[in-house]
């Protein structure tokens, strides 16, 4: 057992100097630094999250609707076509389901429990120890999180919003739910979600840098990029769809939502706003899988779902075609086999073959 487990992580080794050979050679964006590091530290030991009225209502905005942090952070239970937390239990934490995503192979994750309970959950933790595991990704004993975590996206975060968040985790209900921990194979890529922190925007608008903002903190990027089999993200790929999802809401893949034809540029503001808003797509009426969640979505403040809008319509257009009515075909971009992939073949490669004759 001990050879077979230590033979997987040597291929994963491999697989990862292998990827980072090739993203050098054709000039992608190598994960930039490997090593178990968490972005560079900046919660104070001092920092303290004082209530107050507006910083509870802010709080539970970012968290529930916002940030999405329970869809994470909860079992769930698929009922009437709907993927949602099991009752009584939000915020008690969960294990990852194994096939859900393309997790590490031997690995262990686990969204744990953030609920104010002493013994199980984050009830002992001061607020520095709070905010440093959500903005920094390190928790309490100073392990570093799991990339899943979306420390990356979230140590963008305003000094009073990480305090609003602090704020309202405490007001939740404790539940005692206790799970094991975070278990990784060595050496797995702690920046799982580095990538898909999105950089922000230069020379860009009030809005767009607000919509910018928002759009980090509700992990679009997150879902919307594919996993590539060796667990690492494309840079060149943020946004542009193929994250594979299962399990019992069904086999479907995130949708290209970059400007690009093969994305969302067919989609206006007020499309936009009705898809996010509905769980429908505005202008088929197609039902979205409830993995997309608009469940808490639907709740975002108008100027907030415009200012988002904006600023998807500045990133990079990105052509990956993908589908999820259409029957599966290979994709040479993501790897994966869903709707269109076929259509995406790789240019610079088959030019390279051609005058390279191969
Ligand atoms: C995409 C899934 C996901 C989302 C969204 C998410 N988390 Fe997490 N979170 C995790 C995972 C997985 C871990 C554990 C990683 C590990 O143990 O290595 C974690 C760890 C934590 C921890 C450390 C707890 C402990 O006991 O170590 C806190 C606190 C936390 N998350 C709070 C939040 C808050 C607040 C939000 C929303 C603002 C949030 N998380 C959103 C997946 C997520
Ligand atoms: C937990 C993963 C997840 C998160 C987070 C997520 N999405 Fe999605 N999204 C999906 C999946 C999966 C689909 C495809 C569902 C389907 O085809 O049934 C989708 C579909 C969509 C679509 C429909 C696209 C089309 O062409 O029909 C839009 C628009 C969209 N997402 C925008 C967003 C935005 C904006 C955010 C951030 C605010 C976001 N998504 C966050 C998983 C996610």
């Amino acid at each position: 057992m001990k050879s077979v487990r230590g033979l997987a992580a040597c291929g994963l080794a491999i697989g990862l100097c292998l990827f980072m050979l090739i993203g050098v050679t054709r000039g992608h964006a190598a994960p930039a630094n490997p090593a178990r590091k968490p972005p560079s530290a900046r919660i104070p030991a001092n920092f303290s999250a004082k209530p107050t009225p507006q910083r509870m209502a802010r709080g539970r905005y970012l968290v529930e609707t916002v940030a999405g942090c329970f869809d994470c952070h909860s079992p769930h239970e698929y009922v009437r076509g709907q993927w949602i937390a099991r009752k009584g239990l939000k915020g008690a934490g969960q294990i990852f389901p194994g096939n859900m995503i393309p997790l590490p192979p031997h690995s262990l994750v686990v969204a744990p429990n953030i609920t104010p309970d002493r013994a199980t959950g984050i009830g002992s933790w001061t607020d520095a120890e709070i905010a440093r595991a959500i903005g920094d990704g390190v928790a309490k004993g100073g392990r570093l999180l799991f990339s899943l975590m979306p420390y990356a996206s979230f140590h963008a975060l305003t000094t009073e919003d990480l305090k609003s968040i602090v704020v309202y985790l405490r007001s939740l209900k404790p539940v005692h739910h206790a799970l094991p921990t975070t278990r990784m194979p060595f050496p797995v890529q702690v920046q799982l979600n580095q990538v898909t922190a999105l950089p922000p925007p230069a020379h860009a608008s009030a809005e767009v840098r607000r919509g910018w903002y928002l759009t980090r903190m509700a992990g679009c990027a997150d879902c919307h990029t594919p996993i590539l089999a060796n667990g690492t993200r494309p840079a060149s790929m943020v946004l542009a769809g193929g994250l594979h999802f299962q399990g019992p809401f069904g086999n479907v893949f995130s949708l290209n939502i970059t400007p690009d034809p093969s994305g969302i540029s067919f989609m206006t503001e007020m499309m936009f706003a009705r898809t996010l808003q509905t769980g429908r797509v505005n202008g088929t009426g197609r039902r979205l899988n409830p993995i997309m969640p608009f469940g808490d979505l639907r709740n975002l403040r108008p100027a907030d779902l415009r200012d988002m809008y904006l600023y998807l319509r500045t990133v990079p257009k990105v052509r990956h075609e993908i589908d999820n009515t259409d029957p599966p075909t290979h994709c040479p971009l993501d790897g994966e086999m869903h709707g269109l992939g076929d259509l995406n073949s790789v240019p610079s490669k088959r030019g390279l073959h051609k005058t390279g004759g191969l």
